[in-house]
């Protein structure tokens, strides 16, 4: 949702402030601010729309000196995003400033109960309310005016926090949304995500539910939510800041779509040994996996659709009847869940509030949860009772592409591994399935080179259509919505999915001379079905881009225009079959001017229900 950041040491705040704001400025960028202690003094900047319009406000950094300081991106919840509504916020008496993610749920109760004690507010936000709290509290105890105000919030947030008082530290809170805090050499950090502290540091620690972090230029103190000190773990992370940067692509989006075979490798190799596929560190035997009745799958978005997809290679190689369900819905089904219920949780950033509530709501009714995450120490990751992380490396741009992927490819293994231990296939079987998945990154590579040249022309034809309709079957119909997903979130350009057999019963009325129906056909045992639709939209004018293999000549004859992907195993072909569905989507976006990476209206996590 948004991006908050802290810090103090030896060197100039504002800059390391900003910096770290811009590699975040894909969770939000409505808006951006900084407070910095300057002379025993608090000096905030903001300014709305993108954060380069503040770094020119503070002159490249230079113009706030200080130390220490926090730093926020927003993107707007409570309160139109303007510069009165940026934060960072402050107290009426000026001695707080205060950045915040998430949401204070219970803010309207405490603006209210602080309004009749004279307290006035100049934003509409739920933020400001903490600002005034903490002062009202304040004794000259910077921790437990902190700590009393933060027991009376109610809902999911993160919090940085400085005073005047205490020039040296800052003040982070984490209830239910992720903070990190990064230790320096005479310097120390927190952050939304690490992205923003690994050009700094590799060490990191992360807060759990409920702790605060006490954070001075020497040293770092977390407290449980009595105001305990707690012993923490100082993780190491993994990926270097490169693969936070662009390395020369034009677009965060081109370069994540591009790492996708080594992405998608690192997922599976380090889970194979001696041809066998191990599940990190956690082993399900079969006497388990025979108690489970049914898979719930559960996600938002492209992670949702990655769902859809997996749903396939999970019923048709283990025989376990497998539910997909969105998790915005999820918790208001009253679902049927039980013991014997296994969910799985997908989730790229591992904070999505409503994924994490669907979580929560199967595990009050006794399933247990098994979650596919890509960030590391997420709260999803730390909620569930299993992990398979994507280790896709960040995803930067909105749009998800490995993360999608890798998504898909963790639910592949996990299939065939749930298969193999119930026994539903023989080795050699099990062998020749394991090697297709593990032929996916070259495939996958072959899907970029055989369309990388084609794509960008095909795009010119495409980007000024006033919508487009994604077709095909099973499998295929699963690659469908996320490319129609893809198509929309970032050229703004009206995209559907359907069933391809579904048109017919009245979304047809909708096709007319000229109407782009991009067809994916790499479903083998579907095809003659898939080319009779096709037929049928042609009847009625439309143009039709098929998505499919070389062998495949019917199709190839009745379409206008062809992408190719290499042949693949029906099952795990979503993984192949959607590469050129991102492509077509990032080209025609880049040629509509669309601002590819950020797109308008959304964040990468999004933490609000
Ligand atoms: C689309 C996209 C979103 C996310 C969705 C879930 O490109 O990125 O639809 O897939 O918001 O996000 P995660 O996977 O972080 O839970």
């Amino acid at each position: 949702m948004c991006g908050i950041i802290g810090y103090t040491g030896s060197q100039s705040a504002l800059p390391i402030l900003l910096d770290g704001l811009s590699r975040m400025e894909y969770r939000g960028y409505d808006s951006a601010g900084v407070a910095v202690l300057c002379d025993g003094k608090i000096e905030v900047e903001k300014a709305h729309g993108r954060l380069q319009n503040l770094i020119e406000k503070t002159g490249d950094g230079h113009a706030l000196p200080g130390f220490a300081g926090i730093g926020h991106t927003r993107w707007a919840t409570h309160g139109a995003p303007n510069d009165i509504n940026s934060h960072p916020h402050v107290s009426g008496d000026g001695r707080f400033a205060i950045v915040h993610n998430g949401i204070i749920e219970n803010f309207a109760e405490l603006k209210a109960e602080l309004e009749a004690r004279g307290h006035t507010f100049v934003s509409e936000t739920d933020t400001e309310v903490v600002a005034h709290l903490i002062e009202s509290y304040y004794k000259g105890d910077f921790k437990a005016a902190v700590m009393k105000a933060v027991s009376r919030l109610e809902g999911a947030y993160a919090l940085g926090i400085v005073c005047a008082d205490h020039p040296g530290t800052v003040f982070g809170v984490s209830k239910a949304a992720p903070l990190i805090v990064g230790l320096g050499i005479g310097e120390n950090f927190f952050a939304s995500d690490v992205t923003a502290l690994v050009s700094y540091t590799k060490n990191v620690i992360y807060l759990n539910d409920g702790e605060f972090a006490e954070v001075r230029s020497d040293d770092v103190v977390v407290y449980n939510e009595i105001g305990r000190p707690v012993e923490k773990t100082v993780s190491r992370v993994a990926w270097s800041i490169e693969a936070a940067e662009k390395g020369g692509y034009e677009h965060f989006m081109l370069k994540e779509i591009m790492e996708q075979p080594a992405a998608v490798k690192e997922a599976i190799a380090p889970r194979i040994k001696g041809g066998e596929i191990v599940l990190d560190d956690f082993e399900l035997s079969a006497e388990e996996l025979k108690k489970i009745r049914k898979i719930v799958i559960t996600a938002c978005g492209s992670a949702y659709h990655a769902g859809c997809c997996g749903r396939y290679a999970i019923e048709s190689l283990t025989r376990i009847p497998v539910e997909v369900k969105l998790a915005s819905e999820f918790r208001y089904e009253d679902p049927i869940i039980d013991e014997h219920t296994l969910m799985i949780i997908v989730s790229q950033s591992g904070e999505t509030a409503d994924t994490k509530a669907a979580l929560e709501e199967g595990r009050r009714r006794g399933a247990s949860v098994l979650a596919i995450v890509n960030v590391v120490g997420s709260t999803i990751a730390r909620l569930a009772d299993h992990v398979l992380y994507e280790w896709a490396g960040p995803e930067i741009a909105v749009a998800t592409t490995k993360g999608f992927t890798t998504q898909l490819v963790l639910l592949y293994l996990f299939a065939l591994y749930a298969a193999k231990k119930l026994k539903k296939l023989d080795d050699f079987e099990y062998a020749r399935l394991l090697g297709e998945i593990c032929s996916l990154p070259k495939r996958i590579q072959n899907a970029i080179d055989l369309n990388g040249q084609v794509i960008p022309r095909l795009a010119e034809k495409y980007h000024n259509k006033g919508s487009i309709f994604f077709i095909g079957r099973n499998t295929d119909y699963a690659v469908a919505l996320e490319g129609a997903l893809k198509m929309k979130e970032i050229s703004y350009i009206h995209a559907e999915s359907y069933a391809a057999g579904e048109l017919k019963h009245g979304t047809i009325a909708l096709i007319d001379d000229g109407t782009p129906v991009v067809a994916v056909c790499c479903n083998e045992s579907l095809l003659e079905k898939t080319a009779n639709n096709i037929l049928e939209v042609k009847a009625r004018g439309a143009e039709v881009l098929a998505l499919s293999f070389r062998e495949n000549r019917e199709i190839i004859a009745q379409a206008d225009d062809v992408l190719f992907v290499p042949k693949t195993e029906t099952v795990f072909s979503p993984a192949v079959a959607v590469i050129p569905l991102q492509l077509l989507a990032y080209y025609v976006a880049r040629a509509n001017g669309c601002d590819i990476d950020k797109p308008k209206n959304l964040a990468k996590s999004v933490t609000v229900e």
